[in-house]
Formats: structure tokens, C-alpha cells, sequence
């Protein structure tokens, strides 16, 4: 007998997929691990402590106007354990605002023999216990995150390291669909490095459409996933940076995802990648607007699943300071905002910036983990 999602479980997962692509909306990453979140506290001058990492989360979660801007939230395993001031658990209090609590399930890169340093995602063996748990706990999507790098001296990335991360990819979605779970599958190639705009198109092409045959192989629901991939810009080293602006950018994502993404998939939710808030929010809604303008029309939700570019500003301003909550949040609301309207075509570039804000300053991060 051949194994198969029932009927029951694929119109789950559709339902979740859908509501999280809601027009409007998407999602907070705020999965980052001990150690990343570590590098952040360093620069605020805050302890990397158990209940600090409680008390900025809150400071993300606990505000009530999320909610017409975010659809889900992406957690650490940590967090899904822990509560606000009043006792009530993280997840609680996002599903009270109709926020679908998400979970990251890789356990990080590893390095790929014979090759130029390249790595591969682990975590898949005792992924479906670990799915079931999360589930129980309230957890309805996931996310993994597979890094490609582009080296062009050093033949990166590799057929290995494409390949392998592809299947990694794809067995991980299937994994969570199995468990009711919608995966958000991750492919981000790097913009680390001094490669031009048409490199990273021509790598993020192949890339893309490696991952979407792994998972037609691996019987993967298409409308049960979400996308989050990276956008189509020049390497962070690249000489004639500054001449790329959002229109070349917003063209090249969108035809990129054109010739590999099915109309399927409900929606695509791009990562930072090192951009500032100002660049990804801008970037974001230009991708829109070519998008509602070519013919045919782009046919997902084209929303955002930033981490960096929603955080930066807002973790400055907290800096560990209960008497700063209230301004960190006026921020973090303020860069929610501007990425809705970005997801929906209508953000005038400059508008959420203020004279004093970090939203211009770059968020780059060289091989930047999570
Ligand atoms: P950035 O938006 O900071 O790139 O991260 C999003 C994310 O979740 C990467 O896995």
C-alpha cells in the first residue's frame, strides 16, 4: 500500500498555509539560537541569560497590534517553554491573537567533504518525534534553513552542496506535513561574497529548481508549504552594489521565482539576508509591484519572514531596559507596518524612517548563522 497524506491532513495544512500567506500579513522570525541572539545582546550590553532572552521575547510578543500585521511567528525550541509576567505561556498569548506559533527544527550546518567549505543542514533523525511534541505544544509550521554559498573562484556552490541540501530540504518537509506540520523550506544562497546581481539569479535558479524537484520526489504537498528564499541581489562585495537598485532587484526575484516556483505554493516569504529594515521593507514592495504588473501575474502571496530586518532597530532601543519597552515596540509596530504595506505593493520608500533610526544601517552579518 502506498503511503499518503489522508484527505484530513492535506486540507490542515493547506488551511495553515493559507492563513499564514494571509494579504497583509507575515511572518517574525524569532527562532535565533543561544549564540546569535548572543552576538545582539553583546552590542546592547545585555547578560545572555535564560530570563533575558524571556524578557526581549516578550518585549516581541506582548504587544496587542501585531497582530493585524504578523500571521506567525517562528520560535526556539527554548521559548516554547516560556511564559510572559503574568504566567501565560508564549504560545498562548500568540494564538490569543490569532498568531500561528512556528518552530525551527534544524539543528545547524555542517561542513561537506571535498568541498570549499560548504555545508549541509542536519537535524533529520529524530525529526518526527520532535514534530509530534511541537504539535501537541501548539506549533503549526516549521522551518529549516539550507545555506548555499556563491564563490566563483572556489567553484561554489558545488552539485554536492546543491544537491544535498535540496534532499535535506525536501525529507524535512515531508517529515512535517506528515505531522500536520506546514514546513517552510528555506534555500538561502548567501549574499556573503563579491559575485554580481546575474550571478546570484543564475545560482538562486538552479537552486530553487533543484529544491522544488527534491520535493516532488519526496511526494511533498505543494500547497502545504511555504517558500522562503532569499531575494536577487548583488553579493554584499560587490563593486557596482550601489548601482543595483530595487527595480533591477524586485525584476530579477520575480522572474527568478517565475520559471521555478509552482502556482501551487501559497506564498513565498522572503528572508533579510543582511539587508537593512529600509532596503528589505522597499525591496519587498517593489517585488510586489512588478509582480502585480507583469502578465501573467505572479501568482502567490509575496510576503516577508525577516528576522534581522524587523528586529534590528527595536533591540537597540530595548537594550534590556524595562523602561524602554514601550519605544521598542512603538519601533517594532512601525517596521511591521511598513512590510505589510510592502507586501501589498504600497510602501513609499522613506516613510517609516526617522532622522535618529537605524532602519538604513546595514544588517549584514558575515556567514551569518541563526
Ligand atoms: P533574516 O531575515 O535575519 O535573514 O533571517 C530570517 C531567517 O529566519 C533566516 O533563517
Amino acid at each position: 500500500m502506498t503511503l499518503m497524506l489522508s484527505k484530513n491532513i492535506q486540507d490542515e495544512l493547506q488551511q495553515t498555509a493559507r492563513l499564514l500567506a494571509t494579504n497583509g500579513k507575515g511572518i517574525l522570525a524569532a527562532d535565533e539560537s543561544m549564540s546569535t541572539i548572543g552576538k545582539k545582546f553583546v552590542q546592547i550590553a545585555v547578560e545572555n541569560t535564560k530570563e533575558n532572552r524571556r524578557l526581549y521575547r516578550q518585549m516581541l510578543f506582548g504587544d496587542d497590534r501585531i497582530r493585524e500585521f504578523i500571521s506567525g511567528v517562528i520560535l526556539h525550541d527554548e521559548t516554547l517553554y516560556q511564559k510572559d509576567d503574568n504566567g501565560k505561556g508564549f504560545v498562548d498569548l500568540l494564538r490569543e491573537k490569532n498568531i500561528v506559533p512556528g518552530i525551527k527544527v534544524d539543528r545547524g550546518l555542517v561542513l561537506l567533504m571535498g568541498t570549499n567549505n560548504e555545508t549541509n543542514t542536519q537535524g533529520l533523525d529524530d525529526l518526527k518525534p520532535r514534530c509530534e511534541e511541537y504539535y501537541k505544544l501548539g506549533c503549526r509550521f516549521a522551518k529549516w534553513r539550507a545555506v548555499l554559498k556563491i564563490d566563483e573562484h572556489g567553484g561554489s556552490p558545488s552539485q554536492l552542496a546543491i544537491v544535498e541540501n535540496a534532499r535535506g530540504l525536501a525529507r524535512y518537509a515531508s517529515i512535517c506535513q506528515e505531522c500536520r506540520i506546514v514546513p517552510i523550506v528555506e534555500p538561502e544562497v548567501l549574499s556573503d561574497g563579491n559575485h554580481s546581481l546575474e550571478k546570484c539569479q543564475q545560482v538562486s535558479q538552479k537552486v530553487f529548481a533543484a529544491t522544488i524537484a527534491a520535493l516532488h520526489e519526496h511526494n511533498v504537498l505543494m500547497e502545504g508549504i511555504l517558500l522562503k528564499p532569499n531575494m536577487i541581489t548583488a553579493g554584499h562585495d560587490f563593486n557596482g552594489k550601489a548601482e543595483n537598485n530595487a527595480e533591477e532587484i524586485g525584476m530579477a526575484t520575480v522572474m527568478t521565482l517565475m520559471r521555478t516556483i509552482p502556482p501551487a505554493v501559497p506564498g513565498i516569504m522572503f528572508l533579510s539576508g543582511g539587508q537593512s529594515e529600509e532596503e528589505a521593507t522597499v525591496n519587498l514592495s517593489m517585488i510586489n509591484q512588478i509582480g502585480s504588473k507583469i502578465k501573467p501575474q505572479t501568482p502567490w502571496k509575496l510576503s516577508f519572514s525577516y528576522g534581522r530586518a524587523l528586529q534590528n532597530s527595536a533591540i537597540t532601543i530595548w537594550a534590556g531596559n524595562v523602561e524602554n519597552v514601550g519605544k521598542a515596540r512603538e519601533e517594532l509596530i512601525r517596521r511591521m507596518k511598513a512590510n505589510s504595506l510592502a507586501s501589498q505593493g504600497r510602501y513609499m520608500p522613506g516613510s517609516s524612517t526617522t532622522t535618529s533610526s537605524t532602519a538604513t544601517k546595514s544588517n549584514y552579518v558575515a556567514k551569518h548563522v541563526y
